[in-house]
């Protein structure tokens, strides 16, 4: 099975990725392949709402998109990562949503392939952990419409370097991925 983890934070080794890539390490010490994209790293640039993937079954912008939405066709789960900014995802996570709309048809099927799981990681400052649910948890409609089963969200609080405990409930909402 393969596993990939989609992180959307500037912070290269910040705490999204940490979450994310020990997360990932743990499901391949479990038998899964795993890879991790960072968008930081790409050039998404925003959905230009021109409806060209209502008409063909791509996007009309030639971008790093493409490949991501490749791994994702191609992966059998995803654990989708990002910090918490403005009580909400961050722009690069919002920009890389916006664009899955070239996912669906113009009938509002979806050309996700069947069968796939996501999870959610997040990180914030904010002790309380349920602080932001009424804005996170709507990404499970984006799941939904993909037809990909959301199992979930992992809300991590703080920094992880000083509480390493965050780790355990990132990787076992991973594990439910397998
Ligand atoms: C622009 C910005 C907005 C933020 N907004 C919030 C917020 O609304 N609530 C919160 O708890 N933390 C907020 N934070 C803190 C980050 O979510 C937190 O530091 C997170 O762990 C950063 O993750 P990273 O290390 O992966 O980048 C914000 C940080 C920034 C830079």
């Amino acid at each position: 099975m393969k596993i990939i983890g989609i992180t959307a934070s500037p912070h290269e080794k910040g705490n999204t990725a940490t979450l994310v890539n020990k997360s990932l390490e743990a499901v391949a010490a479990k038998g899964a392949e795993t890879e991790h994209i960072d968008l930081a790293k790409l050039t998404i640039n925003p959905c230009k709402g021109c409806n060209y993937c209502k008409a063909h079954d791509t996007c009309v912008q030639k971008d790093d998109f493409g490949k991501v939405m490749e791994k994702v066709v191609a992966a059998d789960a995803i654990l989708m990562g990002s910090p918490v900014y403005f009580f909400d995802i961050t722009a690069q996570e919002k920009i890389f949503i916006d664009r899955l709309f070239a996912c669906v048809d113009a009938q509002s099927k979806s050309r996700v392939p069947p069968g796939k799981k996501i999870g959610f990681i997040y990180s914030q400052n904010t002790p309380d952990r349920s602080a932001f649910d009424v804005n996170l948890d709507k990404y499970n409609q984006v799941a939904g419409m993909l037809g990909i089963e959301s199992v979930g969200k992992y809300v991590s609080v703080g920094s992880v370097s000083e509480n390493p405990s965050e780790i355990d409930g990132a990787v076992a909402l991973a594990e439910k991925l397998l």
